[in-house]
């Protein structure tokens, strides 16, 4: 079976979290292409051209253990400016949405540029401030020195650059389901992103 789920929206709305759930809860796998943007930035950062980087990447370099950093973020946000780069990645992202058995991809142009045709599209937002908030929260046992002003701003650059880009912008496609997290749980979050799916879902045929 092929069914495809694109979840879409800005940083720390809260795409992965539910994307994660939703995968494990309909045995789907799972992309977070935003480690495809933020794995080809890492290696941009030690020095490697940045269309060499996206064409050289293998699946191991989503692992790495350093994406998560502020500052692979806001690299990531402008290699992923690049048209080029974009371009090279699109064929993984693709082959991945259509494998058997279902898939759930999140990023920010899924919905409308790679999986234009997916069986559901979300996109999940969050105020500003919410976001800034749960970012902060995730990064500041790590890096002490971060404020929440601090991470506010950089979310706020990044969102800029990404909705203003040229190729591939953040936005939600016109299908797209909204859902605004902002005050919302996690568990109510996931609720609503799995009764969007269980209305497409195939149903099981009945023996005639
Ligand atoms: O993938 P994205 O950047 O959109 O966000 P995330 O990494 O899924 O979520 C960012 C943080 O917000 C995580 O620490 C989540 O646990 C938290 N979160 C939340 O507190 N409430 C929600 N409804 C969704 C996420
Ligand atoms: O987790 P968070 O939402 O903060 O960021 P991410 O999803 O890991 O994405 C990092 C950056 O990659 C974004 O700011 C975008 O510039 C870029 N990205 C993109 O352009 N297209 C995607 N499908 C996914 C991410």
């Amino acid at each position: 079976m092929i069914f495809t789920v694109a979840i879409d929206g800005p940083a720390a709305a809260g795409k992965g979290t539910i994307s994660k759930q939703v995968a494990a809860r309909f045995g789907f796998a799972h992309l977070d292409t935003g480690l495809i943007y933020r794995a080809t930035a890492a290696r941009v950062l030690e020095g490697e051209d940045p269309l060499k980087a996206a064409g050289g990447l293998r699946p191991s370099d989503l692992e790495r253990d350093d994406l998560r950093t502020p500052k692979v973020a806001q690299a990531a946000s402008k290699v992923a400016a690049i048209s080029e780069v974009r371009e090279v990645l699109v064929a993984f992202q693709r082959s991945f949405a259509t494998r058997d058995g279902g898939a759930v991809l999140d990023g920010r142009d899924i919905g409308t540029v790679i999986c234009p045709d997916a069986d559901v599209k979300l996109y999940v937002t969050a105020s500003d401030a919410v976001r800034a908030k749960r970012r902060f929260a995730e990064l500041s046992p790590k890096n002490p020195d971060l404020t929440e002003e601090g991470v506010l701003q950089d979310l706020m650059v990044r969102d800029k650059r990404d909705r203003e880009r040229v190729t591939a912008p953040m936005r939600a496609a016109y299908d797209a389901l909204q859902l605004d997290t902002s005050e919302m749980s996690i568990e109510q979050a996931v609720a609503a992103a799995i009764s969007a799916i269980e209305e497409k879902l195939p149903q099981p045929q009945a023996d005639l």
